[in-house]
């Protein structure tokens, strides 16, 4: 077999972007678009891969932390000076060399094994990718000859009217081989803007005599690169539709693909509902037969089967089974929701975790509570959490009753099976089965009606 390495170039500017961010960092549903590209390559078999790194470099090794080689091509002269600068990275026995730009990241890792196909099948020293876009200014031009074979490809900026007008452009991406590739690639001429253009490469190998592959994308509009933010969004919207189709194949019900918002790392389990205007972000998972929306926001959180998550945000939380959220509550990170509790309206949680059947409603706030199973907490009540400077735990026993606006100024512990009256503001802790009321809380008896 041999042996294959992709050079991903990641060096340029990306003036168009505007941004203090390096173009290739901006995310594409939740992730830098050089990661998809980077995937797209790993999926297709090539593993070996070194990413050209030179304007924002440090960001980019920052966002790659390690998980791929990198070199820095300094300065930027130009898309044959970044594959120079790759090549140099790349083992000795690398035979076949795939060239990727990180600013498209569209392109499926089929194209990539396609391409590497095409290469071998002509036993050519350049396969090239090309597309017919809507729109091709701004694109280097295939220039063909008469009979149909590419002869050039030729910069925006170095075309006449003619060559302007041809409608087939170059997607940047190629299959070369390596040793090819190697001998040639410091000779490439500098042009009028002071750039070396990889692109030149195609008219020398035609001129000696070589004969070049090229592969016309089917799907022109995965072969886009993004250079401003209009190209960013249109990506996006077309990476988002690709995620959302891939859910509704594994039986997930999206109501509205358009306005709904799902980042590429999301699991869904089958028979999920994902209603309108809703986003599901991070590492993500929603269960079986769960109900996200309409109107919600999950982040980096796990939703258990069948519950159900209405006009609601979570935020790195583990939500359990059966359960119920919103409308109109916060689940805010650090939470462990248990099975068939019940959440909301204009609840708040924070730090907290609720044992099994525990019902949090109207207008409550828990912050760094442990409250066990088959607790009540009436309308209005609070945790009182903060001192001013430091935050303290409140413990709700099994079986406890928090009756409506109650206050628990934390650190502080109610009992299993206590009970606290309307209004209760409650200081000190509660032993199990007590009951207090009050302000400051304080303890009465009172004759338990004994249930039939
Ligand atoms: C390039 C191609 C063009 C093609 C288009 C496809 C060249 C000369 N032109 O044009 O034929 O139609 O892509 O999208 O190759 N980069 C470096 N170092 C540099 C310069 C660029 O690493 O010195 C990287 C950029 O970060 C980017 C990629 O190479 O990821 C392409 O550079 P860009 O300036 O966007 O080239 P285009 O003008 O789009
Ligand atoms: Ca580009």
């Amino acid at each position: 077999m041999t042996a294959t390495a992709a050079v991903v170039l990641a060096a340029g500017q990306g003036t168009r972007m505007r941004s203090e961010m390096p173009k290739v960092l901006h995310p594409l549903a939740g992730r830098p678009m050089l990661d998809h590209v980077l995937a797209a390559l790993a999926a297709a078999g090539i593993e070996e891969q070194v990413v050209v790194t030179g304007h924002g470099a440090d960001q980019v090794e920052a966002a790659l932390d390690g998980r791929v080689a990198t070199v820095r091509q300094e300065p930027q002269r130009g898309t044959a000076d970044a594959v120079r600068a790759g090549l140099a990275a790349l083992g000795p026995d690398v035979q076949r060399v795939v060239v990727a730009m990180g600013d498209a990241p569209l392109l499926p890792a089929e194209i990539f094994a396609d391409l590497l196909q095409a290469q071998a099948d002509g036993e050519t020293c350049i396969a090239l990718l090309s597309f017919i876009p809507t729109d091709p200014s701004g694109y280097g031009r295939i220039v063909r000859g008469p009979d149909g074979l590419v002869q050039a490809i030729v910069e925006e900026g170095d075309a006449d009217e003619a060559t302007r007008a041809l409608g087939e452009a170059n997607a940047g991406t190629y299959a070369f081989d390596a040793g090819w590739l190697r001998a040639r690639i410091g000779s490439v001429p500098v042009s009028a803007s002071g750039e070396q253009y990889l692109t030149d490469l195609v008219a020398s190998a035609v001129t000696a005599g070589e004969r070049v592959a090229v592969l016309v994308a089917d799907r022109p509009e995965l072969a886009m690169g993004i250079n401003d933010r209009i190209g960013l969004a249109g990506a996006e919207r077309i990476l988002r539709l690709q995620i959302a189709e891939r859910h509704m194949r594994n039986g997930v019900t999206i109501v509205d693909p358009a306005t709904t918002f799902i980042d590429a790392g999301v699991e869904i389990g089958p028979d999920a509902r994902i209603e309108p205007f809703s986003i599901i972000s991070g590492a993500s998972g929603v269960g079986t037969g769960a109900v996200i929306g309409p109107q919600t926001q999950i982040r980096a959180s796990r939703i258990g089967p069948r519950s159900v998550v209405w006009s609601s945000v979570v935020e790195e939380s583990v939500v359990g089974e059966d359960v119920e959220i919103g409308p109109y509550s916060h689940i805010r990170p650090g939470c462990e929701i248990g099975p068939r509790c019940r959440i909301g309206n204009f609840a708040e949680l924070k730090q907290t975790r609720l044992g099994a059947e525990t019902q949090v409603h109207h207008f409550s706030y828990l912050g760094d509570a442990d409250v066990g199973e088959r607790v009540n907490i009436g309308a209005g009540s609070i945790t009182a959490n903060f001192d001013g400077a430091v935050k303290h735990r409140t413990i709700i026993g099994e079986g406890a009753f928090i009756g409506v606006d109650t206050m628990l100024r934390a650190p502080i512990s109610i009992g299993p099976g206590a009970r606290t009256g309307a209004g209760a503001v409650v200081t000190r802790d509660v032993p199990a089965g007590e009951t207090v009321v009050g302000m400051p809380a304080r303890r009465i008896s009172i004759k338990r009606r004994t249930d039939a």
